[in-house]
């Protein structure tokens, strides 16, 4: 291949890309009627209009309403099929409905009955002892979300150390968690843009820093009132952002150093193999926390502990953690959830499965690698074994900040719609993608080859 580094980059004309979108857009309303007039007619009594208010997210106006959907394929009900590159932004991980989390589900709903019980079945103690196999951590406990697997690890780690506050990492995002909505700014700390009916000010809760930044990281916990630091190990949600090498490391070396406990989110980073980023680059966390995909679609989240922390917890005389001290749910750990996770763990998102998904991410990011390359796009494209995002810069962004300064609302539009309209669909808060087990070779190669197209069309 010659060496096109010299070369200049393409520019790209804002003129032009407005008029695509306009275009994209006119197709994307031609092609979805039946959609528009669902979003018509069916969400007057909606909150803005969709089940959950971020389904407005989709480009296009009104999102696409979904019909069927099997392994890594999607159907709206206008008939179009979808390659689903989004996969519910990881909560479908395993794919679609998979045949062995169907007959699970099945089986305890239908065959034996009882969903919600208040009692344990015997998969739970299969389920902990895989997540054990895999992550490390070895007491878990169950949640419906990863949200709230979040919450009660941060709630245990304040409990076990006596410190107040957190610690996150700038532009991370680890659920509707009130502590995590804080970014570093060179003013200091603010609370993120939109922050919704904030409990209180998240500075008087958290300390943020940048990924990628041992220095700050250490002077933060000094301070010595961080109780836990929460962290993705790499983080996922404002593009991917990769450790640098040795910065574990020195986060590891830090917290202990300071007497605070390490918290990894391992909800999306689990596209990095069986076990996560924990397994894969040897981690070792005070705690894990899981949720998305781990039940094949069906809600169920989990977090984990060490020998030592359980004891603890158990012995402490002034945590109420069976009735009313601020961790529980009803419907956690219900047996529905966790014959879905187990069917999941033993049968789908297996160690071999995972060999699969990430030799058809390696396709999908060399093909992109290529289209940047010989289309001069100065944009980069970074994977986290079965997940790959493009960002709208030249060189991986190193924290959460600099990749947060290339995003690029009107290129993420027109992406978007483009590849949506050629039946290629992409998580719409970013431009993820991620394989399941049945995703393809043929799959990933369609992508490049429509986002090729998407190039060389907004390159005129
Ligand atoms: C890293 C991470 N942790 C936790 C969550 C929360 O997941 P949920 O919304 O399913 O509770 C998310 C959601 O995107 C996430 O990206």
């Amino acid at each position: 291949m010659p060496d096109r580094s010299t070369e200049p980059a393409a520019q790209v004309s804002r003129a032009r890309l407005a008029e695509l979108i306009t275009r994209e857009q006119a197709t994307y309303r031609s092609r979805h009627p039946r959609s528009a007039e669902a979003f018509g007619a069916g969400g007057t009594h909606l909150l803005g209009g969709v089940p959950m208010t971020w389904m407005r997210m989709w480009s296009g106006g009104f999102p696409l309403y979904l019909d069927s959907a099997s392994g890594a394929r999607l159907t709206d009900i206008d008939g179009n099929e979808f390659i689903d590159f989004c996969l519910g932004d990881t909560g479908a991980m395993a794919g679609h409905s998979p045949a062995a989390v169907q007959a699970a589900v099945m089986h305890r709903y239908a065959d034996l009955g009882g969903a919600t019980t208040m009692l344990p079945t015997k998969d739970a103690g299969w389920v902990a002892a895989e997540l054990t196999r895999r992550f490390g951590a070895t007491h878990w406990s169950f949640t419906l979300t990863a949200t709230d697997a979040n919450r009660w690890a941060l709630r245990l780690a304040r409990q076990l150390t006596r410190r107040p506050r957190v610690l996150v990492f700038s532009f991370c995002y680890h659920g509707s968690v009130d502590e995590a909505f804080l970014v570093a700014t060179p003013g200091g700390p603010q609370t993120r843009d939109g922050n919704v009916g904030a409990p209180v000010d998240p500075r008087e809760t958290t300390r943020v820093v940048e990924f990628n930044d041992a220095e700050s990281l250490d002077r933060e916990l000094a301070s010595g009132d961080v109780a836990a630091v929460l962290m993705e190990p790499a983080l996922t949600n404002i593009g991917i952002v990769l450790p640098e090498p040795g910065y574990l490391a020195s986060v590891r070396a830090l917290t202990r150093r300071h007497g605070c406990l390490l918290i990894n989110d391992e909800t999306h980073t689990f596209s990095a193999g069986p076990g996560g980023c924990t397994r894969a680059w040897q981690l070792a966390p005070d705690m894990v926390t899981i949720g998305k995909c781990i039940a094949g679609g069906i809600p169920a989240g989990a977090f984990g502990l060490s020998a030592e922390l359980a004891d603890q917890i158990l012995a402490d005389k002034s945590a109420d953690i069976i009735d009313s001290g601020g961790v529980g749910g009803t419907l956690a750990g219900n047996a529905l959830s966790v014959a879905a996770m187990r069917a999941t763990l033993e049968h789908v998102l297996t160690d071999a499965a995972f060999d699969g998904m990430i030799s058809v991410a390696d396709r999908y990011t060399a093909g992109v690698r290529d289209v940047l390359a010989n289309r001069k796009l100065p944009w980069t494209v970074t994977q986290l074994g079965a997940r790959a995002e493009y960002r709208f810069c030249a060189h991986p962004p190193r924290s959460g900040g600099e990749s947060a300064a290339a995003a690029d609302p009107d290129l993420d539009e027109y992406l978007h719609l483009y590849l949506l309209n050629r039946g290629i669909l992409l998580t719409p808060f970013h431009n993820m993608a991620l394989m399941c087990p049945e995703t393809t070779m043929g799959d990933a190669d369609a992508h490049t080859e429509v986002f090729d197209q998407a190039a060389a069309e907004l390159l005129g």
